[in-house]
C-alpha cells in the first residue's frame, strides 16, 4: 500500500528518479513550460527582483531554477520533503544553468511539515504549485497556519488546488480538463470546494481570492492568500 498521504512520501522513489536523472518527470513534466507558468505569473503580478520569495513544495527547482534567475542573489527560499529532489535541483538544474552562485544551499531545507521559521526570514511571496493538490485538509491548514508566522503583512501565497465545482459530487471521483488528472476527496490527488478553502483559513490572517484557471496544462486552479494585519 502507498502512502496515506502522498506519493512523495516514499522518499527512495525521490532518490531512485534524483539517480537515474527522472527527477523532471517525478515532479510532472511540462518542465519548461510549468516552470515558466509559474514565474510569469508572480512577475505579472508584482513580484520584483529585491523580494524575499519562498518556494513551498519547491521539488527540483521546476519554478526555482526561474526565481533564482530572477531574484537579488540569496532571496530565494526553497522547502521540500525530499532531499534528493533539493539536491539534484541544485546540483544538476541550477548548475546547468550556472546559477548556484546567486543561491546559497543553505537556502534549500529538507522539511516535511512547512518548517519556513527555521530560515529566519520574512518573506513577501510564496509559491506553492502543485503542493496543495497533494495535501489533505489538516495538512493544507497546518501549513497556512505556519506561512502565517513567516509572510509580511500584504504579503501573498500563490497556491494551486484541483477545485471540484457545485455541480460536482465532492465524494466522486472528478476528472479534469485539460490533463484527464482524476482528484479524490480523500486521496491523493485531492480536490477542494471553494467553501473548504474559506475553512482552511478559518480563524487565520489571511485573506482568500480565488483566481481559478491560469492555464495550468491539468487544470489546477490558482488561489491567492493575502496577509491580514489581524
Ligand atoms: C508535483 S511536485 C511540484 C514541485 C514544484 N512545486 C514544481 O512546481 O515543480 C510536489 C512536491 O511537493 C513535495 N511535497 C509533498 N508533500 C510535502 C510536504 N508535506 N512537505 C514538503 N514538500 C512536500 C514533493 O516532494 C514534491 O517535490
Amino acid at each position: 500500500m502507498g502512502n496515506p498521504i502522498n506519493k512523495y512520501y516514499d522518499l527512495e522513489r525521490s532518490a531512485e528518479a534524483a539517480r537515474n536523472g527522472t527527477h523532471r518527470n517525478l515532479v510532472g513534466g511540462f518542465w519548461d513550460e510549468l516552470g515558466l507558468l509559474q514565474f510569469d505569473f508572480a512577475k505579472n503580478r508584482g513580484l520584483s527582483p529585491d523580494h524575499y520569495v519562498l518556494d513551498i513544495g519547491c521539488g527540483c527547482l521546476r519554478g526555482g531554477v526561474h526565481f533564482v534567475h530572477y531574484l537579488t542573489p540569496g532571496h530565494y527560499y526553497g522547502i521540500d520533503l525530499s532531499q534528493d529532489l533539493l539536491d539534484v535541483g541544485y546540483d544538476v538544474e541550477l548548475s546547468r544553468l550556472k546559477l548556484q552562485t546567486k543561491l546559497p544551499r543553505k537556502n534549500l531545507a529538507c522539511d516535511a511539515e512547512f518548517d519556513a521559521g527555521q530560515f529566519g526570514v520574512t518573506f513577501d511571496i510564496v509559491i506553492a504549485v502543485s503542493l496543495f493538490t497533494h495535501l489533505p485538509f489538516e495538512h493544507v491548514r497546518l501549513c497556512l497556519t505556519k506561512l502565517a508566522n513567516v509572510v509580511r503583512q500584504g504579503g501573498i501565497i500563490y497556491a494551486t488546488i484541483f477545485h471540484c465545482p457545485h455541480d460536482h459530487d465532492w465524494l466522486q471521483p472528478l476528472e479534469h480538463s485539460p490533463g484527464s488528472m482524476i482528484s479524490h476527496s480523500s486521496r491523493d490527488p485531492y480536490h477542494y470546494r471553494t467553501e473548504d478553502v474559506s475553512r482552511l483559513v478559518a480563524g487565520l490572517p489571511w485573506r482568500v481570492d480565488f483566481i481559478g484557471d491560469w492555464h495550468h496544462p491539468r487544470d489546477q486552479s490558482m488561489i491567492m492568500f493575502t496577509r491580514t494585519g489581524s
